[in-house]
């Protein structure tokens, strides 16, 4: 949540922090700001809305050499011009972007800054003021900037310009993500490599109560006790050509498509040299010393995860509890003897996971994290990492990473299985190679997705999903997908449990999906479509080949019966697209979200 840049070089630093902002727009969109620093000073450009709206007012004559950026999800502080980072302080000697959230803003304001007059209602403010208070005190900016940092309590990346000094960019780190890139005679920062990616791939991981000073020849690394730390850097395994849209009006539409080629890069990264799955020795180990998993998750990855409980004790045997993370904290189970935790996060920055994370880690209980961002903030701090090998995924709704978040959770069942000595009855390799093949059809089948969605989406307020067993998972994921990017009130429902009460909701037309991929519970939920029918819904049903009646609107080609959310999901996908298209909403960038949620 928010997105940060920073450029220090020899070169108009603008056009690369506006560039950078764009590719950090996934962060959060509701506003945004550049602060470069000119032979006149440093000069401010910020402005409510998207990157696109900054660059209208951004003056193109301004020549400079330093700069930092931010693109902003709004925590403290509506939506506005005003709010929009970066920040000054009230001397404007210093500006300031933060990405974070300062838990004791204003025991701060109230301690250090009365009399101070500020400038707008952010929790970012109190640190830029505090860092000017410290410094015409007699600190120098550093001192003021460490001094600052050692009394916030909450997250933080920073990037701070200091007008008397044109020549450093000062940047620090603690739970929220940050990373310095490395260039010949110019440095950056961002909060993911993929916004300087246009100028390096080259990049330093920061740690937590790290500070950098960043010049255009030299970064320094250290601690908040002034030691200095010395680290390599890495090459980020990221192409270029991965994130952008190419040909594509939208990423959620090319992630989608992506989906087979995922599947096949998990099977081949996850294939040993004898042609079978293996994942490291040691997580299988963690695995198969626990008498229980946890798997910790949020939103589409909590889906994720409820199939994958399904998969692991289906195959493996192994006892699964599946939370949702915000949650866990508050509301701990009784543990059992020997936990495994799985926090399943495509980001690995989510915070309410992080949270837990941290708490069970405390608490000495083995982690393992399956993220799809290697070096993320779960991925470092979990004793193991599993990786989806997904690509990037842009597009705010989660498409790619969920499928390869079950095509991994698969593997993990697999193997636990095999450790454990139990024989899954199937080949994996060979059937994730078929769930491939079945979603590139199913992607080829754009054109008559397009047509359900405008039958069955285009004018109505709500919407129902209904399937039994792993098919209800699934419609979980499907009611997600087409609320947060159509708007659409949808609802993920077990079929029996519509009766209970919630069957009340419907109505002459209203849209009710169903799934039917599952033999034993076929009949039922086809029973649960009657129901539904007969009080004026408009069915939409969504089978699986050997499956189907004449009643069915879309036929999947067959997969294992382990394996259907796989392809299951694609429609669902394809159908909140394509809602969200006819009614005329930003696909990729739906209104009140971003995609990685740093705050709790
Ligand atoms: C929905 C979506 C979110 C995320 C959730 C967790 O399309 O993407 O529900 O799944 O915010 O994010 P990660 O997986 O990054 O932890």
């Amino acid at each position: 949540m928010c997105g940060i840049v920073g450029y220090i070089g020899n070169k108009d630093s603008k056009e690369i922090l506006l560039k950078g902002l764009e590719k950090l727009e996934y962060r959060g969109y509701d506003s945004a700001g550049i602060a470069v620093m000119s032979n006149e000073g440093v000069q401010v450009f910020k402005e409510k809305g998207r990157i696109a709206d900054l660059r209208k007012i951004v003056d193109t004559s301004v020549i400079a050499n330093a700069g930092i950026g931010h693109t902003r999800w709004a925590t403290h502080g509506a939506p506005s011009t005003r709010n929009a980072h970066p920040h000054r302080s009230g001397t404007s000697r210093f500006t300031l972007v933060h990405n974070g959230v300062i838990e004791n803003y204003s025991e701060l304001q109230r301690d250090y800054l009365q009399g101070v007059e500020l400038q707008s209602d952010t929790d970012t403010e109190v640190i830029v003021q505090m860092i000017d208070l410290f410094a015409n005190e007699g600190l120098s900016t550093l001192e003021a900037f460490c001094k600052t940092l050692t009394l916030l309590k909450g997250s933080y990346a920073l990037a701070l310009l200091d007008e008397e000094d044109n020549e450093t960019i000062y940047v620090a780190k603690n739970k929220s993500p940050l990373l310095v890139g490395l260039g010949d005679m110019f440095n950056v920062v961002a909060s993911d490599a993929m916004a300087m990616l246009q100028v390096t791939d080259q990049f330093v991981e920061l740690m937590d109560k790290e500070i950098v000073i960043v010049k255009k020849d030299e970064v320094t690394i250290q601690n908040l006790k002034g030691e200095t730390i010395s680290r390599s850097p890495y090459k980020a395994e990221l192409d270029a050509s991965d994130i952008e849209k190419g040909t594509y009006p939208h990423y959620m539409l090319k992630e989608i498509d992506e989906q087979p080629l995922v599947m096949r890069k998990i099977i081949q990264k996850y294939q040993d040299k004898n042609g079978g799955l293996s994942i490291d020795s040691e997580i299988v180990e963690a695995i198969t010393a626990a008498d229980r998993v946890y798997i910790i998750a949020a939103g589409t990855s909590y889906h994720a995860g409820l199939v994958g409980k399904q998969m692991i004790e289906k195959l493996a045997g192994i006892p699964v509890e599946v939370h949702i993370s915000s949650e866990f904290g508050y509301n701990m189970p009784i543990l059992s003897e020997k936990p495994l935790f799985v926090f399943i996060s495509q980001s690995g920055e989510t915070a309410d996971s992080r949270a837990v994370l941290v708490q069970v880690k405390e608490m000495g209980y083995p982690a393992l994290t399956i993220t799809n961002v290697p070096g993320s903030t779960l991925s470092r701090e979990a004793d193991y990492t599993l990786l989806l090998h997904a690509g990037p995924e842009i597009a705010v709704a989660s498409t790619k990473a969920y499928t390869a978040q079950l095509a991994v959770l698969a593997i993990v069942a697999e193997v636990s299985a095999k450790s454990r000595g139990r024989e899954i009855g199937f080949d994996l390799v060979q059937e994730l190679g078929i769930v491939a093949n079945a979603m590139e059809a199913l992607c080829d089948s754009k054109e008559i997705m397009e047509h359900i969605a405008r039958e069955f989406l285009t004018v109505t307020r709500n919407a129902f999903f209904i399937g039994r067993a792993v098919d209800y998972y699934v419609c979980l994921e499907g009611a997600l997908k087409l609320k947060e990017i159509s708007y659409i009130q949808a609802e993920g429902f077990a079929g029996g449990e519509l009766k209970h009460g919630t069957i009340a909701l419907i109505e002459e037309g209203t849209p009710v999906i169903a799934l039917a991929t599952q033999e034993n519970v076929n009949l039922s939920i086809r029973g649960n479509v009657k129901e539904v029918a007969a009080r004026g819904a408009n069915p939409c049903i969504i089978s699986m080949k050997g499956l189907e009646t004449d009643e069915d609107t879309f036929v999947l080609p067959v997969v294992h019966e382990q394996l259907t959310p796989l392809i299951s999901v694609i429609p669902l996908q394809l159908l909140a697209y394509y809602a969200a298209l006819h009614r005329d909403c930003d696909v990729d960038k739906p209104r009140n979200l971003a995609k990685s949620v740093t705050v709790e």
